[in-house]
């Protein structure tokens, strides 16, 4: 094996990208909070009642009004969150002639993949730079609800099942949109977990699932990354829809955690003029699809009715002003008024495109390489067999509301053919076909069958779809807004296709795609090597060529347990997915992901975290050392193997006893490092308090129990290299 040629190409892409000493957000030029607050109680006085209720509610598709005459401009929004997303003209009709083509990025889950916040921060820049040009001031993504059940349509976009790495990682896209002058929008506030019924769902659950599971993306957005805006959610929690939802809103976001930015509605999740307005909504988006072609958006729960309100007394004036000084206020600080201008965004640059490969290279997972089948051996290859209609498919304009126009989507299939090069033969069969209720094809599997017979090597790409019909938003399909898969059996025939094609082939690679977990015990066992390319954005069919021939070491993590079956997954063994009449208990409690598989002792396909190298890495010298009331964790990593390659250290904390119940373990802390073959680098974890910590229901506040910690250092959550304990007792 040529292992000279493997290179990982990390350094020469952090300088093309010039990523400012990362997550400084550095608000260059901003001005004075005393000044820019002045400045917005004096132009709310010069505002007549009929343009501050004008500036709460839509006027168009995407945009509230602005006030011409005091140079307020109109706020525009756009999808997000991978991506932005086509023009919809004022009134949702998709403008076929715009120009719109964009950077199309990987999804939510293969960010979440890389482990890496810096690549966030990468991500979110290239957004804010397209969304600036496009004349965008919000860009309605992060999109990070919980991973609860991975047969939510929407788990695509989302990060993980884990509240540390959603908040890490949402971290470092928000700085990446805000410091180029655009709001970010972190959605959907709260516990929408399921597509399903989402504009009914009541949502319950106990407060300590809300604050250790659903609530710390949230939480980390506002209080470490200064989200401009959130976007609350279609589902009810505990009775009150969640975009007007006292508790959620009132008390914890502007309350507890003080947001000073705009709380928006969801597309059409206002439901109360009197709870909407009181419960600290402050721009209340959507289109009543009912009014279309022509929409009347006076007729908005926060337009002519509350006008009326406001008018008769019933509503204070002063809850009107302290909304539109929050619009105001994100206004001044993404420049779109006051003295500092914006600096002009760009789309499409090569940079742009780099980073959405780079992006791809980092999250795309091996989950199995038994033999050392992969990387393949390009120098004894003659003939590849490329099979699957997920190898020739392009997903940006799939999914739902976070499609995107790329400018060009190389797939699996183009990929690979352009970096073989006319030397070795490529064929290409279908396999499957993406048709509603398709059975196995007996015709396209023989054909698939005699083409990896004939060549060295089959390399299969398979699994979810964003639907049925290319560019169409597909409410029938599996990784879509709006729909729920129906269980986790591959659709289509796929089990028999892989089946028979590993039968014809030993030498068969399987790369699934697609918004996460999917059941593949009828051939697991089977296939030598397994990857994981999820959604990968307009570079995926080159940065997976690359992972499958060796030119990039791979370095992603899975941030989702895969469970063996459906049944395993907590939200459906405890039997509330996606609810009864309308309401979810969340009987699953903090028991979500692995901290289920964990402490239930339930074994999963692929564990959260999991995800190989074609390097090795080994740990040692693990030493702690406790500062006030941190504990600081430093250990050795040296890369063992041939290659250079990237690990994620990952850091989870179990308490040995407590009267409180505690998951098994939970990941703390993590970092990536890159290494080149025999390197070896000290690494430093820290760990707050929180890191010790659980929410007392009791005494509704975080707390740790003194006593043992076990400090669990690894490279997945099922395999720790290293432990140690401590006492630790909170000051
Ligand atoms: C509804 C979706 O839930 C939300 O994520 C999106 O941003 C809005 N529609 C606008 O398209």
């Amino acid at each position: 094996m040529n292992y000279g040629e493997l290179r990982l190409r990390i350094r020469p892409f952090l300088m093309l990208l010039a990523i400012p000493a990362i997550m400084c957000a550095c608000h260059s030029a901003s001005e004075n909070i005393n000044d820019v607050e002045e400045q917005i109680t004096t132009l709310i006085s010069k505002m007549t009642l009929k343009e501050k209720i004008a500036m709460i509610h839509a006027n168009s598709s995407f945009t509230s009004a602005g006030v011409e005459r005091l140079g307020i401009p109109e706020l525009v929004t756009s999808d997000g969150p991978h991506g932005v997303r086509p023009e919809h003209g004022r009134d949702w009709v998709l403008d076929s002639a715009a120009n719109d083509a964009g950077t199309y990025l990987p999804t939510g889950n293969l960010l979440a993949a890389t482990w890496n916040p810096e690549i966030g921060y990468a991500f979110g820049a290239v957004l804010g730079s397209e969304a600036k040009e496009r004349g965008k001031d919000v860009i309605l993504g992060p999109g990070i609800n919980v991973m609860r059940s991975p047969l939510c349509g929407r788990n695509f976009e989302y990060l993980s099942e884990d509240p540390f790495l959603i908040s890490r990682m949402a971290i470092g896209y928000i700085r990446g949109v805000q410091d180029q002058d655009v709001s970010a929008c972190v959605k959907h506030y709260a516990a929408n977990n399921e597509e399903v019924d989402r504009n009914a769902v009541d949502v319950l659950m106990s407060e300590r699932a809300l604050r250790e599971i659903y609530l710390p993306g949230f939480k980390a957005a506002v209080t470490e990354a200064d989200v401009n805006t959130v976007m609350g959610s279609y589902n009810k929690f505990r009775g009150q829809y969640a975009t007007h939802n006292d508790y959620l809103v009132n008390k914890i976001l502007k309350g507890e955690w003080k947001f000073r930015g705009v709380l928006m509605s969801d597309w059409g999740a206002v439901h109360n003029t009197i709870e909407a307005v009181k419960n600290g909504t402050d721009l209340e988006m959507g289109t009543d699809l009912s009014m279309l072609p022509k929409p009347d958006y006076n007729k908005f729960f926060m337009a002519d009715s509350l006008l009326g309100l406001v008018s008769k007394g019933v509503v204070p004036e002063t809850l009107i002003d302290e909304k539109v000084r929050r619009i105001l206020r994100i206004m001044f600080k993404t420049k779109m008024l006051g003295k500092n201008k914006r600096e002009a965004g760009s789309r499409n640059t090569p940079e742009h495109q780099a980073t959405a490969l780079k992006i791809a290279e980092e999250g795309i997972v091996l989950l199995k390489n038994e033999g050392e089948v992969l990387p393949l051996k390009r120098a004894a290859i003659k003939t590849v067999a490329v099979i699957g209609e997920n190898a020739n498919r392009e997903n940006a304009m799939g999914g739902g509301s976070s499609q995107v126009r790329a400018k060009y989507e190389i797939t699996p299939l183009q990929g690979i053919k352009k970096l073989l090069g006319g030397g070795v033969s490529v064929s290409y069969s279908r396999g499957y076909k993406i048709v509603k209720n398709q059975q196995a094809d007996a015709t396209l599997i023989s054909e698939a069958v005699a083409a990896a017979k004939k060549a060295d090597v089959a390399i299969l790409v398979v699994g979810w779809t964003h639907g049925y019909d290319y560019a169409v938003w597909d409410d029938n399909a599996y990784d879509a807004e709006g729909v729920d898969k129906p269980n986790l059996d591959m659709p289509f025939g796929q089990n028999e296709l892989i089946k028979a094609v590993l039968a014809a082939n030993p030498n068969t690679v399987v790369v699934l795609s697609g918004g996460g977990p999917i059941d593949v015990r009828q051939w697991v066992n089977k296939a030598p090597a397994i990857l994981e390319m999820w959604y990968a954005g307009m570079e995926g069919g080159n940065a997976l060529a690359k992972i499958l021939f060796g030119e990039v070491n791979p370095s992603g993590k899975l941030p989702m347990t895969f469970p063996q079956k459906l049944e395993d997954s907590p939200a459906h063994k405890f039997g509330d997915f996606p609810g009864v009449n309308n309401v979810a208990r969340y009987k699953d409690d903090i028991y979500v992901g692995y901290r289920y598989f964990d402490t239930y002792k339930v074994t999963p396909q692929f564990a959260f975290g999991h995800g190989l190298s074609y390097t090795s890495f080994k740990y040692s010298d693990v030493k702690t050392r406790k500062e006030k009331d941190s504990v600081v964790v430093h250990l050795k990593i040296k890369n063992t193997g041939k290659v250079n390659g990237a690990e994620v250290v990952q850091l989870y904390v179990k308490q040995e006893k407590s009267a409180e119940k505690r998951p098994e373990k939970e990941l703390k802390a993590f970092k990536k490092v890159y290494l080149a073959t025999g390197e070896s680098r000290d690494i430093e974890l820290r760990l707050g308090k929180d890191a010790f910590q659980y929410f007392s229901e009791k005494n509704h506040r975080w707390l740790a129990e003194p006593g043992m910690f076990d400090l669990l250092i690894g490279s997945s959550s099922r395999d720790i290299r290293q432990r140690t304990s401590i006492s630790y007792l909170e000051n």
